[in-house]
């Protein structure tokens, strides 16, 4: 059947980092071997700028750009492989935790130097909340960096991952002189280069003296002992384990110079895994069913006021999509058409006629569709793993202009509905805030109220801690907890209650005293 082998040789994933690891890096690299760019330097010129903080009109300039690497598609040895990008900009985390819903498995790049950082470890939580399989790619040896033990233990402590290196490097830093794959038995020889590869030393042996005459004698010796080690340390590399989102598979290389990452991608098409089932509030949806599903995991608006477009970003889960039919909207009970979808090709958008499982379609919308919505023909399911999760910062919204509360309403309502930031509304007195990761996007909201709806609005700073979903299987122990904490009780986007902590302390403090009520920091779980 058809679908079956296009499910077969999809691969969709994720590279994640902390900024300056090397993801856009090794994003080139990945495409350059895909042959879906030519030349270095074509991804790197969207990359959003860190430094570009007090510029944040060039940011959503950019923004804007990089609707054209959302997701960029390529093929390697007969895999399709859809790559969707993560905004590397700290202050569009939320944007990154919701991307990674809607890929299979990621590739966590890591800078030798620095070791792990506080993006990757959160990060990495949001990948462990759905077991998703990582591959991490240590990156940077041609710098003086950390001893690689020390780098595989602070991953998986810090990362609360076990780890299995399958290569190993020789050297660090001006003394980098190559890596040996512990997966296949080669070796390959450190050059720089920036974008042809060379074959590498094909070893069966290790104590083929080719190794000594490569790399000198000292170093070979170290590498045997090292393997040795590795070999005895760590047990051996188990596929099952890896899918299980248990043990994460370790390389070594320098994206930059394009070492260590044929290797890495290798590993990945044998490995990573294809289109996965997914659950629905119903039922668990089998990709290979018949019937078209997906969700929308990403809403880009078109930064230009006069064309109010935008395009939903839909991961097909199952079945097989076609340009024109008609489709379930489950939300709303409607049925929509979508004329017009675009699927990403590397940096160009191409019109599809049809999609498989795993692929990502841009749809385009005139402002039904929302984050987390389920696109069938016709089943009712809901998929679920489209968390909200709780913002870090939080600010009240005050209407500046009161003959333009229904526009600032509406507006709010969209940006919310594109996921700039969370909107809670408190029970007492409809006090809106805004929550969000970065400061960033208090400045767009502003900036975009202003410009596309004609509403102005201030920010007042509010001191709060975190946004927590409560429940409780007593209803009437909820009940009660809300009228005692009725000050601090806030409904989501959804109508979802939320408790909304003033600190860490305090939160402490009241689930002690609340037994029965759970407190969560996501929206779903
Ligand atoms: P990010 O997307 O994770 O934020 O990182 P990015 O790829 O932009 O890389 C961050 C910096 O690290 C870049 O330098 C890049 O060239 C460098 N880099 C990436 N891989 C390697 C590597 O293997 N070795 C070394 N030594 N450096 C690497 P930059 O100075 O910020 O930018 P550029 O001027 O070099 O483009």
């Amino acid at each position: 059947m058809q679908i079956t082998s296009e499910i077969e040789k999809r691969r969709t994933f994720g590279i994640i980092s902390h900024p300056d690891a090397g993801k856009t890096t090794l994003t080139e690299k990945l495409l350059l071997f895909g042959g879906a760019i030519q030349s270095a330097g074509a991804v790197k010129s969207n990359k959003i700028k860190m430094h570009a903080r007090s510029d944040w009109m060039e940011i959503e300039k950019q923004r804007g750009i990089s609707v054209a690497t959302s997701v960029m598609g390529f093929d390697y040895d007969g895999i399709k492989i859809n790559l969707l990008d993560t905004p590397g900009h700290q202050d569009f985390a939320e944007d990154t935790y919701r991307t990674l819903t809607a890929v299979d498995s990621v590739i966590m790049v890591i800078d030798c130097v620095k070791g792990v950082e506080i993006q990757t470890e959160k990060l990495m939580e949001v990948c462990r909340m759905r077991n998703t399989p990582v591959i991490c790619f240590i990156n940077k040896l041609d710098r003086e960096g950390r001893d690689p033990y020390e780098l595989l233990d602070e991953i998986e402590e810090k990362l609360s991952i076990k780890v299995r290196p399958l290569s190993w490097p020789i050297g660090m830093g001006k003394g980098f002189k190559g890596v040996y794959s512990l997966f296949d038995s080669s070796l390959r020889l450190f050059k720089p280069s920036k974008s042809k590869l060379e074959e590498g030393l094909h070893i069966t042996d290790l104590s083929d003296s080719r190794i000594d005459e490569a790399v000198g004698e000292r170093d070979a010796e170290q590498l045997r002992e090292d393997v040795e080690l590795i070999e005895g340390v760590y047990p051996e590399f188990s596929v099952d384990d890896y899918l299980k989102g248990e043990v994460a598979p370790v390389f070594f290389g320098s994206a930059v110079n394009n070492f260590g990452v044929k290797e890495l991608l290798d590993c990945f098409i044998r490995f990573a895994p294809k289109p996965r089932p997914r659950e629905t509030d119903v039922r668990l949806i089998e990709p290979s069913e018949k019937d078209f599903s997906g969700f929308i995991f990403k809403i880009h608006a078109n930064m230009d006021p006069n064309h109010r477009n935008r395009i939903a970003f839909v991961r097909v889960c199952s079945g097989k999509f076609e340009r024109g039919q008609n489709y379930y909207h489950v939300r709303t009970d409607k049925k929509i058409r979508f004329s017009s979808a675009t699927m990403f090709m590397a940096q160009d958008k191409e019109m599809v006629d049809e999609a498989w499982p795993g692929d990502i379609v841009g749809l385009y919308d005139t402002g039904n569709l929302k984050i987390g919505d389920t696109i069938s023909q016709g089943e009712k399911g809901v998929f679920k793993g489209i968390p909200s999760f709780s913002p870090e910062i939080f600010k009240e919204v005050i209407n500046k202009d009161a003959m333009k509360t229904k526009q600032l309403e509406k507006g709010l309502n969209q940006l919310m509905e594109e996921g700039v930031a969370q909107l809670f509304t408190y029970e007492i007195g409809s006090r809106k805030v805004v929550g969000t990761v970065g400061v960033l996007q208090f400045e767009v909201i502003q900036y975009r109220l202003k410009h596309e709806y004609g509403a102005s609005c201030d920010f007042v700073s509010m001191n709060l801690y975190k946004a927590c979903w409560i429940h409780s299987k007593d209803q009437k122990k909820l009940k009660e907890f809300v009228n005692s904490k009725y000050r601090h009780i806030a409904r989501d986007k959804d109508g979802k209650l939320v408790f909304m902590a003033e600190s860490k302390s305090w939160l402490t403090m009241v689930q002690d005293n609340f037994p029965e009520i759970e407190f969560h920091f996501t929206s779903e779980f």
